[in-house]
């Protein structure tokens, strides 16, 4: 209740203004709100009915944030890790309500906003981005550093995650991390040579320092689980001095998209690395009198126009891509573009622009979807609410990577990923949106993958199971099993989750660092 709350917000802030941590809001004081709000990117964990932290922090140096784990210890308060705050669940800065078992403890969001350093070292290609940097902000800091070779070398540094530039480098690195880069780089967790993580105790490891197994499993585990990733240690990659963009639209009958759509499953996971091209299918928009459905594509190319069009008018004729679809520009310009951005400047905005209400889901296809299905699909898509689809392919250098090296397992034999995403505003009934994405869910089943059906821990759902539903729900199964058998191997695979659950036992045996879907440590009756 309130006065445990009140205790527990004097010793936290008795301990922080002892240990010399001066960033931080209390429940109640006046910057409290626009702090705890600046990083919620999803609206739906805004709602006054969501539990709010005692506390926010906002370690400014290294020495803080090891503070601030340990003062929210001794104040018996939990600890929710904030890098970027894009958690589609809300993970690092909401709890579990009472109902779900958690008895309403207090809680501490630990916002890494501040640790938002990036420092790039071109001439070993490498770069140290603190946690709380934004994808923006390293695409930024890694692009105003001269290419390696100097002035006459042709290529530039990069690096291999995602899209949104307000993402945390963070959350992002901890579940893998996928981009336009992937095929060609695999995952961003793929590109990490070394990191500092903030254990329980308040000890800062490095690789060698926290051992194999922690240092695999802080690549791709999920984040929340581990410890506080203060920083991590970048591989950088060489792309041209010249990307080639293009977003073309096709509209057209259900029929003919769906033709489309079928033909990309093959062309799409099969281009060479140096090729991503990326499906955007609309949810929303039908109208009685048209009939018509529109399909976007993404597409980049690391190299000139000539290459895209040759390539692309042999593969995928059907789209009938023209010259004048294509724009070369720097690959930076191309991140910021991707991003939705006017300039690369804009890169280095935490701002987002806009935010939704929204919930979003995963799956991964294996085997190609049958035309008439995909034009199923696109009448069952264009009768919903608001939303989208992604299809994300896979196929290059990311079926090139084995299944247990890192414990993001969605390598070789995947065609693509696919993102169902609904959003809505303060007006709109999101219970009924989320129903109907969820009997989406249920009809796609016959046709993506099964025994487990996979999803991307990125793109977290609670709707797998969380720790303390399947508690419920089974009380003879141990925690590990229930785990495993719900979202467990969904996200890892079962033997990656197993080496998770290790590695977990090892570094916070106590689960001082957990969250509805983090990885539980081994009990002793396990
Ligand atoms: P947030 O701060 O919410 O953290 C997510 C989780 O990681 C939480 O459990 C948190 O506690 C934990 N965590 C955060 N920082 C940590 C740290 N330093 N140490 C340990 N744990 C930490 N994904 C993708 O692969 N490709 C893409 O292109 C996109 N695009 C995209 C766009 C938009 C608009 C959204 C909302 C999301 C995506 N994503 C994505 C998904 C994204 O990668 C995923 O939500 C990340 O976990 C977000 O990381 P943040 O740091 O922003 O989130």
């Amino acid at each position: 209740g309130n006065g445990v709350h009140a205790g527990a917000s004097r010793s936290l802030a008795s301990c922080l203004v002892a240990s010399g941590v001066r960033n931080f809001s209390l429940a109640g004081s006046p910057a409290y709100s626009s702090l705890l709000g600046f990083s919620v990117q999803n609206l739906r964990f805004a709602l006054p009915g969501v539990r709010k932290p005692a506390a926010v922090v906002l370690p400014a140096s290294r020495r803080d944030l090891r503070r601030a784990v340990l003062c929210a210890r001794r104040a018996a308060a939990a600890i929710r890790v904030r890098s970027g705050g894009h958690s589609y669940e809300g993970q690092s800065y909401t709890v579990a309500g009472a109902a779900l078992g958690d008895g309403g403890a207090p809680f501490v969001v630990v916002d890494l906003m501040n640790l938002n350093r990036v420092r790039v070292d071109a001439a070993s290609a490498t770069a140290w981005a603190e946690s709380g940097a934004t994808l923006g902000e390293v695409y930024h800091a890694v692009a105003r550093t001269a290419s390696p070779n100097g002035s006459s070398s042709s290529s530039s540094l990069a690096f291999a995650a995602g899209s949104c530039s307000t993402v945390g480098v963070g959350g992002h690195v901890s579940g893998g991390g996928f981009g336009l880069l992937s095929r060609k780089f695999m995952l961003a967790a793929d590109n990490v040579l070394d990191a500092l993580l903030v254990d329980a105790e308040g000890r800062v490891l490095n690789r060698g320092a926290m051992g194999e197994d922690v240092f695999w499993a802080i690549r791709g585990g999920g984040g929340g689980s581990w410890g506080v990733v203060y920083a991590w240690k970048l591989r950088l990659v060489p792309v041209p001095d010249t990307v080639t963009v293009f977003t073309p639209s096709r509209e057209g009958s259900v029929d003919a998209i769906a033709g489309l759509v079928h033909r990309w499953q093959f062309v799409g996971p099969a281009l060479p690395d140096e090729f991503y091209l990326s499906v955007f299918l609309t949810i929303g928009g039908a109208s009685q009198e048209d009939t018509n459905v529109t399909v976007s594509f993404t597409g980049l190319v690391l190299g000139p126009r000539e290459l895209a069009m040759s390539v692309l008018s042999e593969r995928f004729p059907e789209l009938g891509l023209a010259a004048t679809e294509l724009s070369e520009m720097s690959w930076v310009e191309s991140a910021a573009q991707f991003a939705g951005l006017g300039s690369a400047e804009e890169l280095t905005s935490r701002v987002s622009k806009t935010k939704h209400y929204g919930k979003n889901k995963s799956d991964y296809v294996r085997q190609p979807v049958a035309r008439d299905a995909l034009a199923a699909i696109l009448r069952y898509l264009s009768a919903g609410p608001a939303g989208y689809v992604i299809l994300d392919p896979y196929g290059g250098a990311m079926a090139r990577a084995g299944a247990t090296d890192t414990p993001f397992p969605h390598r070789a034999g995947n065609l693509y990923g696919v993102q169902y995403g609904v959003t809505w505003d303060a007006d709109d009934d999101g219970e009924a949106r989320m129903s109907w994405l969820r009997a989406l869910y249920a009809y796609m089943a016959p046709h993506v993958s099964s025994g487990p059906r996979a999803a991307y821990v990125n793109y977290i759902d609670l709707d797998l199971g969380t720790v303390a539903a399947t508690a419920a729900a089974n009380r003879s199964a141990t925690a590990v099993d229930r785990a495993r058998e719900t979202w467990g191997a969904s996200y890892f695979s079962a033997e990656n989750f197993d080496r998770l659950v290790r590695a977990k036992t090892r570094i916070d045996p106590a689960n001082v660092f957990n969250n509805a879907q983090s990885i539980p440590p081994l009990q002793r009756h396990d």
